[in-house]
């Protein structure tokens, strides 16, 4: 039997429970579709936030564009909003703690541009200065690791939209339809069955490359490649079509420890396809292990938010086989601390 198989072994090594954090999030956004706030007349959207907090303004950004959303969408990771920011810039300021130097930041400056925020948390400081400043504030359950809360800071910010977005009520229902059905595939199926647990097998011991496309899967690559790292402890990187055929295939040259993920999708121009196609032959051609994988549904909703949680359990998966505990990140933690000194 294969260790991935071994319920016991696994929650040995899973001491913090990851598992059922993952099995729940369809049940998360379920939860998070009744969180929304009321927005007023805007021109452009900001989303600031880091880590784990910020992955939902990418999909927010990669949603929008394909549904034609005519108004810019920007995710700020630093302390600064561009110069443009102003009274027509609905800005969202999301973190997970409340307590993240950055975001802080950048919602002091959107108070200072008169921009509508709508803080997302589940406490810190960012709830306390929402209340005192009167920005809306979206509340959201506290006890996660906040990459494991991407329902609450993802869905309500699109939920918030939903007066701008036709048929974002039955592509919601269709991403929770088939999240539930591949939840018990991912927790339960033994490996010859479950592509996360092969998908982490491929990974153990090498490092993964995660393709996407740009404006489609390029955020869900970012997903994967941060998951790797915070749940699995293992370096990552990601990258996306067509940017890297114009310059990280010349590292190609060296390629014999790294594992591909292409991630694709149905919404992919012809151009790309091509481009996907290419890059699948030349790897190969090299002796490099190449898998692709494809989120499901017919909404582009269902499929970012499937192929995103193959991600995570890959890398739930990928910290047992090194046996790590996913759930701590007691470097970020360390360098937190370090910081507030
Ligand atoms: C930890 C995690 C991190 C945090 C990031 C920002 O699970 O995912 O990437 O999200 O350090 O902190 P918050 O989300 O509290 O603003």
């Amino acid at each position: 039997m294969s260790e991935l198989d071994d319920q016991k072994a696994l929650d040995r090594i899973d001491r913090s429970g990851m598992r059922e954090l993952l099995k729940r999030f369809p049940e998360q956004l379920s939860r998070a579709w009744d969180l929304e706030a009321e927005l007023p007349a805007f021109r452009q959207i900001i989303v600031c936030g880091m880590g784990g907090s910020a992955i939902g303004g990418d999909y927010l950004r990669v949603y929008l564009a394909r549904k034609g959303f005519p108004r810019p969408v920007f995710v700020v990771r630093g302390y600064e909003l561009p110069p443009f920011t102003d009274e027509e810039t609905l800005v969202f300021a999301v973190s997970y703690s409340g307590n993240t130097e950055e975001t802080l930041h950048c919602f002091e400056q959107a108070l200072r541009c008169r921009s509508p925020i709508v803080a997302i948390t589940s406490g810190g400081k960012l709830a306390g200065m929402a209340r005192e400043s009167k920005a809306d504030l979206i509340s959201i359950p506290k006890g996660l690791p906040p990459r494991a809360a991407l329902g609450y800071l993802f869905i309500p910010m699109l939920r918030s939209l939903k007066p701008f977005l036709q048929d974002l009520e039955a592509e919601f229902q269709e991403t929770l339809n088939i999240l539930h059905r591949i939840t018990s595939l991912y927790a339960e199926a033994p490996e010859e069955e479950n592509p996360a647990k092969r998908l982490a097998r491929a990974w153990h011991g090498r490092i993964p490359l995660i393709c996407g496309s740009f404006l489609l899967t390029d955020a869900v690559a970012r997903r994967w490649k941060t998951q790797i790292n915070e749940n699995a402890k293992s370096p990552a990187f990601y990258s996306a079509l067509p940017e890297l055929h114009h310059n990280e295939l010349m590292g190609w040259e060296r390629l014999k420890q790294f594992v591909y993920a292409l991630l694709r999708d149905p919404a992919e121009e012809p151009k790309l396809k091509r481009r996907f196609e290419l890059t699948r032959s030349l790897l190969e051609e090299r002796g490099c292990t190449v898998m692709e994988f494809q989120g499901e549904g017919r909404g582009l909703l269902a499929r970012l938010l499937s192929l995103s949680y193959l991600g995570d359990w890959a890398s739930f998966y990928l910290a047992m086989l090194y046996g790590v505990d996913p759930t701590p990140v007691a470097l970020i933690e360390e360098l937190k601390a370090r910081l507030a000194r």
